[in-house]
This record gives structure tokens, sequence and C-alpha cells, in this order.
């Protein structure tokens, strides 16, 4: 059976949308797909085979996803802590904006929306979560739930500085500050599936949010669209 229950959540780098959605995920038995870690595992990749990225090579892009994905070696790449490096960060945008990259990220998105895996501990899953940039405007247009979470970069950039700390890296709050500012304005400005908020997404700002606050608001919308019965 095709699944329906399918909630999209866009929003900027570093506003929490992974926390969300993990929440969510355990909370209502649904399956969660980060699909940043996707583009990521494919920058990570590149990066490992010294491929020169500031000249990407689109030939060679494009082959290298289409196998990373046939093969299903994105997930491993996928679960690689550096994906989450810097300087991951600093060429992931480049790779995402292109779009035949992006057009063989979409099947795979939304085969896991209309066909979630099973939950980490067996159990069917009851419904699937996408996070993204993309999601609610091109991946899922009819999911009949939508968020898209945002906060002030400089919250966003102080919350970034604190995860590359306690990944062992060294950072400053200026710098992360700017990398952030000129992710948003890549992934906003790009051609192909530019981040956007879809018009029927709610828009939650989680730098006047705490956590608990934020799965709040998303819980009540949930609840009044999905009608999921808990046990
Ligand atoms: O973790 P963070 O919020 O910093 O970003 P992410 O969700 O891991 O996404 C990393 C990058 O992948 C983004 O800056 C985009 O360039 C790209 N991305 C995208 O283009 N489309 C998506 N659906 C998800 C991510």
């Amino acid at each position: 059976m095709v699944n329906k229950n399918i909630i999209a959540i866009d929003g900027p780098a570093g506003a929490g949308k992974g926390t969300l959605t993990k929440r969510l995920c355990d909370y209502y038995g649904f399956s969660g797909l980060d699909t940043g870690s996707l583009y990521r595992a494919i920058t990570l990749c590149m990066i490992e085979m010294e491929h020169d990225m500031d000249n990407i090579n689109l030939e060679f892009a494009i082959e290298l996803t289409r196998k990373l994905s046939d093969t299903h070696k994105i997930l491993e790449y996928a679960k690689n802590p550096q994906i989450r490096s810097q300087l991951t960060n600093k060429y992931v945008a480049s790779v995402a904006k292109i779009p035949e990259i992006r057009a063989i990220m979409r099947e795979y998105q939304i085969s896991f929306g209309t066909n979630p895996p099973d939950l980490p501990d067996g159990r069917p899953a009851r419904g699937a979560i996408i996070e993204g940039r993309d999601i609610g405007t091109v991946i899922c247009p009819n999911a009949p739930v939508k968020f898209f979470i945002t906060a002030s970069p400089e919250t966003r950039a102080s919350r970034r500085l604190k995860q590359y700390i306690d990944q062992g890296e060294t950072a400053n709050y200026q710098d992360v500050l700017a990398s952030i500012i000129a992710r948003d304005e890549a992934d906003r400005t790009r051609a192909t599936s530019p981040m956007k908020q879809a018009e029927d997404a709610i828009l939650i700002d989680t730098s006047l949010n705490d956590k608990e606050q934020t799965f709040q608001v998303a819980k009540k919308v949930i609840n009044e669209r999905l009608k999921i019965i808990l046990e």
C-alpha cells in the first residue's frame, strides 16, 4: 500500500530540522530521511577521491552519483561523521545545485516517501518524514503536512559552532556564520529546486522556541491533519 502519511520539513542550514525530525519519528513511529545527508555523502565521496572540488567535472559527478545510488553505497557514506565536517559543508551546495544529481536523488526520496523502510526495531513505519530544502515544493508537493523551520543566522551559527566543537573540530563563530550565510544564499538562489517555503507550509521560527515548544507546535498540526492513532 502506498504511504500517504508524509511530513515534509524544509528550512535553512542549522535551523533544527534534524532535531525535530528525530523527535517526531520517535513519537509517531515514522521513518525519517535526512536528504541533506545524501548530498553530503556524494560530496564527501568526491573529496575522498581527491576530485578538484573548485572545478567539479559534471560527467564524473553525475556518474559517481548514479553508482553510489544504484549500489546503495550512498547510505554507507551518509553514516560517515565526516559528512558534517567544515570541508564537506564548504562544497555541498555546489554539488547539490547540479540538476542531474538532484534528478537521481529525487527518485530515491520519492520512493522513500511512498514506501518508507521499517523502523530500526523492525516495526513497520506508520509514515515518512523527509527533511531538506525542496521537499514541500518539489519532492512531495502533495504532502498533507509541511513545515518550514527557520531561525536567525546568528542562532543557527551558534548551534553549528557547538556541534563542531562537540565533534572535536576547531572553528570560530565568525567563520561559521559566514559559511552558513553563503550556503543559504547558494541554496536559495540556485536555478533547480531552490530552497523555498511551500505556500501551504507552516513556518516555525526556532530562535523563538526551544526544542520542546517546537515539537509541541508541530505535534498539534500533525494531530489535526493526520489521523494517527497511537496506542
Ligand atoms: O545540516 P544542515 O542544515 O546544515 O544542512 P543539510 O540539511 O545537511 O544540507 C546540506 C546541503 O545539502 C544544503 O546546504 C543544500 O545545499 C543541500 N540540500 C539540498 O540541496 N536539497 C535538500 N533537499 C537537502 C540538502
